[in-house]
């Protein structure tokens, strides 16, 4: 019987799995076949489904498809019956009669989980609610190529306790990083990555002032204040002591990385002294959406597990 490779989230997944994946997405990177082949994924087709917009997810998951090979449907809002009311688990049925792997961004990941149980193809998580796998991957290769290993090193994360704030707490105890959020208590980190993560031993830090948290990191992150599909407005006042700017970037270790999954809100949750400075390195961040992308795929369809 033939196991599905979805990709769904960090939780799912063994060090050496992901590793694999992240020396996958390297490969690539350096123009190398690490498939034995320019166009591992010919012939197959990706159906990607946005149930909110995105610039980078969809731009690279595209690019990184037809480099590969492969060929790309994306599906908006208004595009399928979903938005008249079939359910996931019958547009998966039918999907994946057509599609060889399917990627969704959506609000609730249990969306996700029923699409992965339905489709009888790969699932990729392009984004929910709650987590943003495939970010963090990149950001986790993007710190690997700059400063090496993540084993040991300090990441402060500054602000809003989202979907991106969970998976890196899921990365800390996978990765063997210490982390410290700070974060406003009315926007907490998810409970339930937190637990997972300690649980397997990760050292994390959960407190509301940015200061301590950025103190000696080795890698400071950020993202906005006001997420898709998060309308309240009371939260730029929350946020507001959590901006990231030169004065919390020099609390930091002084050859400390700045990140940002993007699109950032300049004045907002990052100066854009900070957006860019020399330490920022949100265009490799962004670029290696699309290497780490290859990594996925290709771990998704180009091998299969009996
Ligand atoms: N970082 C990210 O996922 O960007 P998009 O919303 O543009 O895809
Ligand atoms: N936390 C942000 C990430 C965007 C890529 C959001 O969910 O809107």
């Amino acid at each position: 019987m033939t196991t599905l490779r979805h990709f769904l989230d960090l939780d799912r997944f063994d060090i050496a799995t992901l590793r694999t994946i992240l020396d996958l997405g390297a490969a690539y990177k350096r123009g190398e076949t690490p498939h034995g082949s320019a166009r591992p994924l010919a012939g197959k087709v990706l159906a990607m489904i946005f149930e909110k917009p995105s610039t980078r997810t969809r731009v690279s998951f595209e690019v990184g498809m037809r480099q590969l090979g492969g060929d790309v449907i994306v599906l908006g809002r208004n595009d399928t019956q979903l938005g008249r009311g079939e359910t996931i688990a019958d547009t998966a049925r039918v999907l994946g009669r057509y599609v060889d792997a399917l990627m969704i961004r959506t609000d609730d990941p249990a969306k996700l989980d029923e699409l992965s149980r339905h489709a009888g193809v790969p699932v990729i998580n392009g984004l929910t609610d709650a987590s943003h796998p495939c970010q963090v991957m990149a950001d986790l290769m993007t710190f690997e190529e700059h400063r090496g290993p993540l084993a040991g090193k300090l990441v402060a994360w500054t602000g809003d306790g989202n979907n991106v704030a969970a998976t890196f707490i899921q990365a800390a105890a996978l990765f063997g990083f210490r982390l410290n959020l700070a974060c406003p208590p009315e926007l907490p980190p998810s409970r339930a990555a937190l637990d997972w993560a300690r649980a397997r031993g990760a050292k994390i830090t959960v407190g509301s002032d940015p200061w301590s948290a950025v103190a000696g990191a080795d890698l400071v992150v950020t993202d906005t204040w006001v997420s898709m599909g998060c309308a309240d407005d009371w939260r730029p006042a929350v946020l507001e002591p959590f901006r990231v700017d030169r004065a919390l970037m020099g609390r930091a270790a002084p050859d400390a990385l700045f990140m940002h999954c993007l699109p950032a809100h300049r004045g907002e949750e990052v100066t854009d002294e900070v957006m860019d400075g020399p330490q920022s390195v949100v265009w490799d961040e962004a670029e290696n959406r699309l290497h780490v992308q290859k990594g996925i795929l290709t771990w998704c369809l180009a091998e299969r597990t009996e």
